[in-house]
């Protein structure tokens, strides 16, 4: 395939996953491990299968607000934007916006992985040939100086769907919307962000241990890959997925509980897990449109419009610079 897509690489730091993990496990307290190392190659095909679920419904929701508010959406954002995606990941959702918006000027995929970046930023711009593509290869959770865009455009508009936002601690949550703030830079841009809602507990806990076992597979999956890459020696007969649900904090939890009391090792570490206990893998929180709306204030951004689904499960929220 002929590559036409300009790449800038802003040359995100590896991953240190040994470090990482090491630090998660051998704490004192709760062992954790953070949430990206469950996106290894067979927890992204993982992931792909959860959002095709009956039980997870806020893939199918997000677009089904697309959808219904097409019209609404494209009035909102106006002609002519230039759309930068935070994470190359949801293709069909970009897709969706940018037949949904009048004339996009461009489209400028942000993405940790260059294999991913450079694939997903050549499809687009076969599909959409009069749109300017642009890959940009870094690490969204830091600050992102972005490259010149050169097709006219009138706005700025910073994709980020799927929430994705939710996976954050509140305040990585915070700091988030504030890069999203710096990445616009007049009154005319603005930012799309996905956001599930709060709902009735056992809805979420069925959405994020659904019936068919592809939640627990891609959860239990992180064990594999620390058996691959850290040499480790987890018996995943003896562990299971667990998704519970916090009241007070409002998010979904994704633990993995020793089902025994046993010592594994990890990259020639010894670490005993009490029987039930937990390795807590992966936040997800849900919000109300008010609490969405304080966050992104407090980030120096204004809550402009708030796209539902007629049941209220998710929000896809239009932001501007306060
Ligand atoms: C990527 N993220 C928005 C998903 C979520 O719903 O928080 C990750 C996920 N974990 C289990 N199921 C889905």
């Amino acid at each position: 395939m002929t590559t036409t897509v300009k790449m800038t690489d802003l040359h995100p730091p590896a991953d240190d996953v040994r470090a990482d993990v090491l630090e998660g496990l051998q704490a004192e307290g709760q062992k954790t491990v953070p949430c990206k190392y469950l996106y290894d190659a067979r927890g992204s095909v993982l992931f792909d299968e959860i959002t095709e679920t009956k039980a997870y419904y806020p893939t199918r929701t997000e677009m089904s607000i697309f959808d219904r508010e097409s019209a609404s959406i494209a009035d909102a954002v106006g002609p002519r934007a230039a759309v930068i995606e935070l994470g190359s990941g949801a293709s069909l959702k970009i897709r969706k916006l940018l037949d949904i918006l009048d004339e996009p000027a461009a489209y400028v995929s942000v993405e940790i992985s260059k294999e991913h970046l450079a694939q997903s930023a050549e499809e687009a711009a076969q599909a959409y040939p009069d749109v300017e593509v642009q890959a940009v290869c870094a690490d969204f959770t830091r600050p992102i100086e972005m490259p010149e865009i050169e097709a006219d455009h009138d706005s700025r508009l910073v994709f980020f769907p799927g929430s994705t936002i939710g996976n954050f601690t509140p305040e990585g949550t915070r700091a988030m919307l504030a890069r999203i703030r710096e990445l616009l830079i007049s009154e005319a841009d603005a930012a799309i962000v996905g956001a599930d809602l709060e709902k009735d507990p056992s809805i979420l806990r069925e959405a994020y241990d659904d019936p068919d076992g592809v939640t627990a597979a891609f959860n239990l999956n992180l064990l594999e890959r620390l058996n691959r890459e850290l040499g480790a020696d987890f018996d995943l007969a003896s562990f299971h997925h667990e998704a519970r649900y916090n009241d007070q904090k409002k998010r979904i939890e994704m633990h993995i509980v020793s089902d025994r009391e046993q010592t594994v090792s990890v990259a020639g570490h010894r670490v005993r897990f009490g029987a039930g206990e937990t390795i807590h893998t992966e936040n997800s929180h849900k919000f109300t449109t008010a609490k969405f709306s304080a966050l992104a204030g407090e980030a120096g951004l204004r809550l402009d419009k708030a796209w539902t689904d007629e049941n209220d499960l998710f929000s896809v929220n239009l932001l501007r610079r306060a």
